[in-house]
């Protein structure tokens, strides 16, 4: 299964591109989004802007400037209420939509946070059977993409991620 899982800050990740877990405005906000405008310099904010927004579920593509990765896609999870808003089918087209972005770009590896669960709230487990599901659906599709990381930022999360995607290798 081409899919790590990794811990560690997806700003020191070397790939392709980098998966930020934007706001709508794509203006910079806080966690990683803030980590990643930091990293990538101003010109990442100023490259944004004339990408004029993102709706939520929906990704755009910019250069990564001072990143190790070549290119960001920025996406907006949704932020979870009760779940009766569709934030699950908002949460699966980030990520289906953040690929699309990647294949049609040409970019062959990945690295993906862990899209909505922490500022917007949504439900650790939940969330990452979710990305689970449309990586695994989409890999299996377009072989264009060949390595995808999926980025825990602390050993919780890690141990977490690791059990969920781990089930799927015992039924393969
Ligand atoms: N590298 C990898 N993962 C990180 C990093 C980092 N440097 N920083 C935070 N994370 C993890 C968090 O631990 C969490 O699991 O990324 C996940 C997403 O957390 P948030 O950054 O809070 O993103 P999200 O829940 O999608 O909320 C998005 O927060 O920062 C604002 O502008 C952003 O309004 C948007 C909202």
């Amino acid at each position: 299964m081409n899919i790590d899982i990794i811990k560690g800050d997806i700003t020191d990740v070397k790939v392709d591109a980098i998966v930020n877990a934007a706001n709508n405005s794509l203006m910079g906000g806080g966690g990683l989004d803030g980590a990643i405008h930091r990293a990538a310099g101003p010109e990442l904010a100023a490259y944004c802007r004339t990408l004029k927004g993102c709706k939520t579920g929906d990704a755009k593509i910019s250069p990564g400037f001072n990143l190790k990765a070549d290119f960001v896609i920025h996406t907006v999870g949704p932020v979870w209420y009760n779940g009766a808003n569709n934030e699950e089918g908002l949460l699966t087209s980030a990520y289906r939509r953040s690929l699309e972005v990647a294949v049609e770009n040409g970019i062959k590896t990945i690295a993906f946070p862990s899209i909505s669960t922490g500022a917007y709230r949504f439900p650790f487990e939940k969330a990452t059977l979710i990305a689970r599901t449309v990586i695994l659906n989409f890999l299996q599709n377009n072989p264009s993409i060949e390595k995808v990381i999926i980025v825990a930022f602390d050993e919780k999360d890690f141990k977490r991620m690791k059990k969920i995607y781990s089930l799927d290798e015992e039924r393969n």
